[in-house]
């Protein structure tokens, strides 16, 4: 494969979408050509699994949530990323696997070692070659969703002690993984969180040129 997968990850209000949005921005400008997407979703399918995961509200006990959820990223993977990296675009990718460990482990208590096994046969192997996990407390990032008075999902509503097991389970496979993980300092500024974004971006760029 000769394309770059990348991977945002953090709790609601890290401010995910706006830096999806500049780092598209500037690879575009260096002429990469950029598929900006997001799970669940991404596909016509995995969209509509999406709906149903963020708004069944009481319909769904957990394992089918997971299953659900990892049915729609193996669509993904055969549909869109794969595909687009064969091509050599780069992916850009609002949550992936990381999520499922986090939101399913961490908040719903699934074992990881259950995961592991959906993930063997649902990913044939595909992970993001960087993973930005943008972190900040808890609480910052409720007040920010609050202040962009967005509409809530089954997540979002979740109470403080389920994201704050999100936020450690996203930072304990960060210290596993530290290599494909980086930690950026969501709570900066804008500009800060980008430029912390781009420089890791850059040393993907220089393995890509190199
Ligand atoms: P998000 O990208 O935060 O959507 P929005 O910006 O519209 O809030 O993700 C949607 C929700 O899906 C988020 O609350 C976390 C949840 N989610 C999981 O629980 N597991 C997963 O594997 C993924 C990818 C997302």
């Amino acid at each position: 494969m000769t394309g770059k997968f990348i991977s945002f990850e953090g709790g609601d209000g890290a401010g995910k979408s706006t830096q999806l949005t500049l780092l598209s921005g500037d690879l575009e400008a260096l002429g990469r050509r950029v598929i900006l997407t997001r799970e669940p979703g991404g596909t016509r399918l995995s969209e509509q699994i999406r709906s149903w995961v963020l708004h069944e509200s009481d319909a769904l006990c957990k394992q089918a949530e997971l299953l659900l959820i990892f049915a729609a990223r193996a669509q993904h993977i055969s549909e869109v990323i794969r595909p687009a990296l064969l091509r050599g675009d780069w992916v850009l990718c609002d949550r992936f696997t990381d999520a499922s460990y986090a939101y399913q482990g961490g908040g719903r208590g699934i074992p990881v070692g259950f995961i592991q096994q959906i993930e063997a046969v649902s990913t044939e192997g595909m992970r993001p070659d960087l993973t930005l996990l943008l972190d900040l407390p808890v609480i910052q990032g409720i007040e920010r969703s609050v202040g962009r008075g967005q509409g809530s999902d089954r997540f979002e509503e979740q109470d403080l002690e389920f994201k704050q097991r999100v936020r450690q389970a996203y930072l304990g496979r960060q210290s596993d993984e530290p290599d494909r993980i980086r930690m950026i300092d969501a709570t900066k500024s804008v500009e800060s969180v980008h430029t912390q974004i781009w420089d890791l971006v850059s040393n993907l760029i220089d393995r890509e040129d190199g």
